[in-house]
C-alpha cells in the first residue's frame, strides 16, 4: 500500500481500497480499510464478516461520503435524512443494503474479533504443521502484514514444475483434484482481470465505451504483461472454509495430513501427466484420475 500511495501522491490520485475479504487484517499496524481515501468490504458468501450479501463502504472524508451516498441511490444528492428527492443530479445505481443481511452482518460483527482470532490461530497451526512439506510454499503473513485468517493459500513451488518439465497450471490442477479426493476443497482463480472478455474486447457499454471515448483507447491488455500475477493464478489454491471456525485443532490436523499426503506424492501424481504430454508440451492433457485414498484415510467433513 505504501508503494500504491506513493504513486497516487505523485499523480494526485485517490486510493480506493478493495478490502473485500480483509476485515481485521492490518498493514504496518493499521487496520485495512483505513489506509486509502475510502474502502469497501464485502459481506457475502463466506467472508469473515458475513451477512449473506451486501457490504460496507468506509471513509473519513465527508465529501467522498456524500458522493458515495449519491451513487448508491441513482445520483440523488439529497442528504440521507432528507429522504429521496427522486431527482438524479448525477449517474448512480441502486446499491441499497437489505435490512436482513445487514442484521446478520451486525450480529457477525459482535463476534468478529473472536472469530478472526480463532481463524488466525488455526491458520498458524496449519502453517506450522506444513513446515517441512516438500515443494509447498509457506502461507504468507508477516508482522507488518497480518492475515485475518480468511484464506489459507496452498501453493506449489514453481521450481518443482520446471524441474519436472510440466506446465505449472496443469500441475496445480492435479494437486487441486488430489486434495479434493482427500476431502480438502481448494479453489483456483482462473483468470487474470485483463483476460476477462470485457477488457479483451474493450467494449463494456457498447460502441467501445468507455475505452473509445475517454479511457485511453490505445491501452494494451495483451496477456503476458503480468507474469507475477499469472504465476499466482497458476500456482495458488485457495482454502476458505476448512481452517476457519468452528473447526479447531483436530480438523487442522486432518487438513494438514491431506495436504502432506498429496505433496509427498507429487511424482506419482505427475506420472500419468508426463505420459500424456506430447514432446513439445500441451495445454490439452487428459484430466488426471484422482490420487487414490488409502483405506484408512480420515476424511475431512
Ligand atoms: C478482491 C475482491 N473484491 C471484490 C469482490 C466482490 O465482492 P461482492 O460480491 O461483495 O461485491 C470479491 C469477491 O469476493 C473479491 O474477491
Amino acid at each position: 500500500m505504501d508503494a500504491i500511495q506513493a504513486i497516487a501522491d505523485r499523480h494526485g490520485l485517490a486510493v480506493i481500497e478493495d478490502a473485500c475479504q480483509a476485515h481485521g487484517a492490518t498493514y504496518h499496524g493499521r487496520k485495512v480499510g483505513t489506509l486509502g481515501d475510502c474502502a469497501a468490504f464485502s459481506f457475502n458468501q463466506n467472508k469473515s464478516l458475513c451477512g449473506g450479501e451486501g457490504g460496507m463502504f468506509v471513509t473519513d472524508n465527508d465529501a467522498v461520503l456524500e458522493r458515495a451516498r449519491a451513487v448508491m441511490s441513482f445520483g440523488d444528492m439529497r442528504p440521507v435524512d432528507a429522504g429521496r428527492a427522486y431527482h438524479a443530479l448525477g449517474l448512480g445505481y441502486k446499491y441499497g443494503h437489505g435490512n436482513l443481511p445487514a442484521a446478520f452482518a451486525l450480529a457477525s460483527l459482535r463476534r468478529l474479533d473472536e472469530t478472526n482470532a480463532w481463524a488466525v490461530d488455526n491458520w498458524h497451526r496449519l502453517r506450522d504443521a506444513l513446515d517441512d512439506v516438500p515443494h509447498l510454499l509457506p502461507g504468507f503473513s508477516t508482522a507488518e502484514r497480518t492475515s485475518n485468517g480468511y484464506a489459507y493459500v496452498v501453493r506449489v513451488d514453481p521450481a518443482y514444475a520446471q524441474e519436472r518439465g510440466v506446465p505449472l497450471d496443469q500441475l496445480t490442477e492435479r494437486i487441486r483434484a488430489a486434495l479434493a479426493a482427500e476431502g480438502a476443497d481448494f479453489a483456483r482463480a482462473r483468470w487474470l482481470l485483463p483476460a476477462h472478455g470485457v477488457f479483451q474486447a474493450k467494449d463494456a457499454f457498447g460502441n467501445g465505451a468507455p475505452w473509445a471515448h475517454y479511457a485511453r483507447p490505445e491501452i494494451d491488455y495483451s496477456l503476458g504483461q503480468w507474469p507475477r500475477a499469472q504465476d499466482c493464478i497458476d500456482t495458488c489454491l485457495w482454502g476458505i472454509n476448512l481452517h476457519r471456525p468452528p473447526n479447531g485443532p483436530r480438523q487442522i490436523e486432518l487438513l494438514a495430513n491431506a495436504i502432506r499426503k498429496v505433496f509427498t506424492q507429487l511424482d506419482t501424481l505427475l506420472n500419468p501427466l508426463l505420459d500424456t504430454l506430447p514432446k513439445e508440451g500441451s495445454q490439452n492433457a487428459e484430466p488426471l484420475p484422482a490420487l487414490a485414498c488409502s483405506p484408512d484415510t480420515d476424511r475431512l467433513s
